[in-house]
């Protein structure tokens, strides 16, 4: 079995061309029995959440009924980020498995739109947001193996509770970085391998083998996209992850939810104009996250 399409080149070497197609059925296979175990597991075995501390009454009274936690901005990068990375699966890979339409146009056009919405969200989580809110800190580290001693049955202290992402959500976003950022840099050499309006076509900027490589990068990082999103979405329609999930659409979740899952001290509510400018009066005094 292999994992890659090898070729001979006109000068008689063996290179490689792209993926082999059938790890997209094993993608997919991994993607749905991820989300079936995680189903069952939550289901039939999974514990009662419970964390460390109580929110005093005084700073719970503090918290507003609907709490902000995604500005319009981000919530627009989100969803260009989610059609163009549709957009992308579809083209690339609906054609290897039987569905034949002129797909490269579209295709690169799609990655033309993530690329530009990655690049913004780069320069907007670097200057404008809490740009360490999504990278795992030490109380989470800590947390993590906690909650691991805990799940084998060790009297261990429960842990805190999150900050604005909890760990699994700060793990999940550095595999997309991983994946996300192989396919973009990858497909924009390769955008030299067709006609587009960004630049003339030259295939000759690379070796053969060089470019072979290059597919077999994009094709792995494009068929590991394929299970990401599909426990991505899994997630996002998870009745208990409704809460993150309407915020992404709002901009807020409520304050019950908050409480529920966060720690004031950990992720402080921003006084913030969007989503609703009344709360700006009523978070008065409390920490702008940024
Ligand atoms: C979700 C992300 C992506 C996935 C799943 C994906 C997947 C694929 C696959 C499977 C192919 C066929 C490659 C082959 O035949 O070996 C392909 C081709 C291509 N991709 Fe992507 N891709 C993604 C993102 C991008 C991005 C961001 C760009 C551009 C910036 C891009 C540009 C291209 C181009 C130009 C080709 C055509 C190459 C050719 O036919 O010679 N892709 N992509």
């Amino acid at each position: 079995m292999d994992f890659v399409k090898w070729a001979t080149s006109p000068w008689g070497q063996s290179v490689p061309i792209h993926i082999a197609w059938f790890l997209i059925w094993v993608a997919v296979i991994a993607g749905l029995l991820f989300l079936l175990v995680h189903a069952i597991y939550v289901r039939y075995f999974a514990k009662v959440k419970e964390f460390a501390g109580n929110v005093s009454p005084a700073v719970a009274a503090r918290i507003p009924e609907q709490v902000p936690r995604h500005s319009l901005t981000a919530r627009i990068f989100h969803w260009i980020m989610a059609a163009s990375m549709f957009t992308l699966l579809f083209t690339a890979f609906l054609p290897r498995v039987g569905v034949q339409f002129p797909w490269v146009t579209y295709h690169w056009i799609a990655g033309a739109v993530l690329t530009v919405s990655i690049i913004f969200h780069i320069i907007h989580a670097s200057f404008f947001m809490d740009f360490w809110a999504i990278w795992p800190d030490r109380i989470d580290l800590r947390d993590a193996w906690r909650r691991t001693l805990r799940s084998a049955g060790r009297a261990e202290p429960p842990p805190d509770k999150f900050a604005k992402y909890p760990l699994e959500n700060k793990l999940y976003h550095g595999a997309i970085i991983a994946a996300g950022l192989s396919t973009i840099v990858t497909g924009v050499f390769m955008m030299f391998r067709v006609r587009t309006v960004f630049f003339p076509r030259n295939p000759y900027l690379f070796s053969d083998m060089t470019w072979g490589m290059m597919y077999v990068l994009h094709g792995l990082a494009g068929v590991g996209l394929i299970a990401l999103i599909m426990m991505h979405v899994y997630f996002g329609l998870r009745p208990e992850k409704r809460g993150i999930t309407k915020s992404m659409i709002f901009g807020w979740m409520s304050r019950d939810f908050y409480l529920e899952e966060h720690d004031p001290a950990r992720w402080p509510v921003e006084a913030s104009a969007s989503p609703s400018r009344s709360q700006g009066a009523r978070t008065e005094g409390l920490t702008d996250a940024g």
